[in-house]
């Protein structure tokens, strides 16, 4: 199909997950990839085989990483199309320390905003500042943490719920100042992927009891795919998103489309 043919992305925490997921899609839509992380072993790794994807070390909290990666990428492509500000941590507590509003420490607070948060902001920032002249599309990555509350992930939700009232701002400025620039985020929600490694724990069973719960509160009854993410994310990517700008996408299973004290299936069968 050539989705994306001609366009160049620029992907962070693209070594694996749905970062990984999102820029194999690109490269099969004929966009050429910049795929970015801090993990950098992974340039000799499964980016061998794709040669419309190069890696580039990018850690996001870092502006000056920010630079020089913008400016690589437009002396060596000559522009950049697309931005997916995709890495992102949860701040486990083993790592971490509690993540209540209680408990959690100020420092790690700070770190998880500055690797979830200012990496949105300076991508968006220097983004704007390339992409200005030819249009671009920027998509957010947030979550659906980011739209209800996280009693066990304060900063994590926090930091999720700030991206998609930045996205709004980025959206509006770049449309009052006539930039063509795009700016969406996306929301998904028990997506199969490391990041739950943490929470799943080492121990097979309690892993496989765990599983089943998070499965039992999605109504579609399974855990998404990276893939289902990147499907998304390419949909924005591409032209076939030009009229959708501070939009917030959701993909979850279904999980928000209800609420917690809404009648189970039980009692609407016994109610007939
Ligand atoms: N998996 C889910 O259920 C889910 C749901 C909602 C939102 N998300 C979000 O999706 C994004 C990707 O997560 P994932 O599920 O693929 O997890 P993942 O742990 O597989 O991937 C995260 C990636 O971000 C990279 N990263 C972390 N810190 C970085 C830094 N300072 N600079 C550059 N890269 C860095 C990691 O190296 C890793 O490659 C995150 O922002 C996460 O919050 C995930």
């Amino acid at each position: 199909m050539e989705r994306l043919k001609g366009k160049v992305a620029i992907i962070t925490g693209a070594a694996k997950g749905i970062g990984a997921a999102t820029a194999k899609l690109f490269a099969d839509e004929g966009c050429l990839v910049i795929a970015t992380d801090i993990l950098d072993d992974v340039k000799n790794q499964w980016i061998q085989q794709y040669p419309r994807i190069q890696y580039y070390h990018l850690d996001v909290t870092d502006e000056s990483n920010w630079e020089k990666c913008f400016d690589w990428a437009v002396r060596q492509f000559g522009h950049v199309d697309i931005l997916f500000n995709n890495a992102g941590i949860i701040g486990d507590a083993a790592t971490f320390g509690p993540q209540n509003p209680e408990q959690t420490s100020l420092a790690s607070w700070k770190t998880i905003h500055t690797i979830n948060l200012d990496s949105v902001f300076l991508g968006c920032k220097y983004a704007i500042k390339y992409m200005k002249t030819d249009g671009g599309s920027i998509i957010n990555m947030s979550s659906r943490s980011g739209l209800v509350g996280i009693p066990n992930a304060s900063a994590y939700s926090s930091s999720k719920a700030a991206i998609r009232n930045y996205t709004k701002t980025v959206a509006l400025y770049c449309a009052q100042k006539g930039y063509k620039i795009r700016c969406n985020s996306i929301h998904p929600a028990a997506i199969a992927t490391d990041i739950w490694n943490a929470h799943l724990g080492t121990n097979k069973a309690e892993r496989k009891r765990t599983l089943q719960t998070i499965i039992a509160g999605i109504p579609l009854g399974h855990m998404g795919t990276p893939l289902d993410v990147a499907y998304l994310v390419l949909y924005l990517a591409s032209d076939e998103s030009s009229f959708m700008t501070g939009s917030k996408l959701v993909l979850d299973g279904g999980i928000l489309a209800g609420c917690a004290s809404a009648p189970s299936a039980g009692i609407r069968n016994q109610d007939g």
